[in-house]
Parts: structure tokens; C-alpha cells; sequence
């Protein structure tokens, strides 16, 4: 079992656990296309969004496959405006046994009205420093749609690396396009050090 320390908080942001409340907030941006263009997801209906806070609220992180999902506020402005969600992927094996270090997976979305104040790479980047330096990952990369610009911007200024792009590997709401990985990973320690 890992425990998430809820709540994260940042210089203008806290980072709670998902409540039964937040649905009608979770809804209002979740069901708009412009939120679900460049993700695997449809537009979210209203039963699908009461059906996925309810998993949320107490979703275990115990072990591969398992999502850590934080509610995004502002501070001193109660209400949701957006998720980090934090996979625990499958990997960390190798022919000699399971390595000691897990891999994950980050992803952000914000309301419409939370955009263009650098909140989700505020966010996410507590939720990548409690990845690596917390649960001691190893590998946390981001897959997005590699024509998902606000995205990419978010990884580099997180300072991911653009590991590459899948050429044409996903089709998406009606045509062929291609998914960009990013991620950043544990340097081993230093040859001769301590
Ligand atoms: C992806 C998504 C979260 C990006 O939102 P965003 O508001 O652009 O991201 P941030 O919160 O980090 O804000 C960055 C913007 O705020 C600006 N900004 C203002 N103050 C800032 C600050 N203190 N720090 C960083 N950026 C700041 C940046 O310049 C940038 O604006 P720009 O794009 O005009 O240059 C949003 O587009 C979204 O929710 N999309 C739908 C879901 C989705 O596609 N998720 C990604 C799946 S891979």
C-alpha cells in the first residue's frame, strides 16, 4: 500500500483527494468536446462522471495499473478546476527479476476557466516531484497527442524530455495521429560516489 500524502500544496494551489462534491465541477469541463479533443476519452456524460469521481474517492494506489488521482484548487478559492492523475504503469521487469523502482505515467486537464495561468505545470509538477522523490519512481513519462500543443508545453517546462513520436499509432475521434512521449527519468548515481 503507498499512502498519498493528501493534500499537496503549492504557492497557489492545493491538491486534494477527489470528493463526492466535485461532481457538478468534474462535469461542467468534462463533457465539453474542446476538453476530450486530444484524448483516447469521448466528451463524459454525466453518469460517466459520477460513476469515475466515485471511483476516484477512494481508489487504492497499491499496486501496478492503480491511477493517484489529485483534485486541483485554488487556495483560499474552494472548488474544483481541474485533475492530475498519476498511473503506477506495468514495467520496472527485466530478465533478472522485478526491479525495486516503479514507472508512471502523468496527465493533467484543466476547466476552461483555469487555463493560461500556468496551474496545470504548477500542478504537475508536484505531483512529479512526489512521484520521484516521494515514491522514489524511476521513469514518469506523459503520452499525449502529439499535435496537443498546451501539453507539450507543459512537459518542457516540467523539463521532460520528447523521447519521440509514434507515427500514426492512434486513431482518434475519426483519423490516423501520432502520439508524443515524454518523460524524465532517475540518473543513476554518480560512478565512485558515496
Ligand atoms: C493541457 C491543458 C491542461 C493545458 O492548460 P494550460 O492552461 O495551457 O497549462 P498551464 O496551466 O500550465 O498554463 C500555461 C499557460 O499559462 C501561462 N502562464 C501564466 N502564468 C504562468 C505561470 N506562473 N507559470 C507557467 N505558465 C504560466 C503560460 O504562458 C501558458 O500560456 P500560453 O499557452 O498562452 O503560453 C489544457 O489545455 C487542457 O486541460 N486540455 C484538455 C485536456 C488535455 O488535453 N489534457 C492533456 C492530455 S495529454
Amino acid at each position: 500500500m503507498v499512502e498519498i500524502p493528501y493534500p499537496l500544496t503549492t504557492e497557489r494551489l492545493v491538491l486534494r483527494r477527489f470528493a463526492a462534491g466535485d461532481l457538478d465541477a468534474y462535469y461542467a469541463y468534462q463533457q465539453l468536446p474542446a476538453t476530450a479533443r486530444y484524448l483516447l476519452n469521448e466528451a463524459r456524460s454525466y453518469t460517466e462522471c459520477m460513476g469515475r469521481i466515485a471511483m476516484y474517492v477512494d481508489a487504492p494506489f497499491e499496486q501496478e495499473g492503480h491511477w493517484a488521482s489529485f483534485a486541483i484548487e485554488r487556495a483560499g478559492a474552494p472548488g474544483l478546476v481541474g485533475e492530475i492523475a498519476l498511473k503506477w504503469s506495468a514495467g520496472g521487469t527485466s530478465g533478472d527479476g522485478v526491479s525495486p523502482e516503479r514507472v508512471g505515467e502523468i496527465g493533467w486537464t484543466l476547466a476552461p476557466q483555469a487555463q493560461g495561468l500556468g496551474i496545470a505545470t504548477e500542478a504537475a509538477r508536484s505531483v512529479l516531484e512526489l512521484a520521484m522523490d516521494g515514491f522514489g519512481f524511476h521513469r514518469v513519462e506523459a503520452r499525449l497527442d502529439a499535435r496537443n500543443s498546451a501539453s507539450a508545453a507543459i512537459c518542457e517546462r516540467l523539463g521532460m524530455r520528447r523521447e519521440g513520436v509514434l507515427r500514426d499509432n492512434m486513431y482518434l475521434k475519426g483519423e490516423w495521429t501520432s502520439e508524443a512521449i515524454y518523460a524524465v527519468v532517475r540518473k543513476p548515481p554518480a560512478a565512485g560516489g558515496a
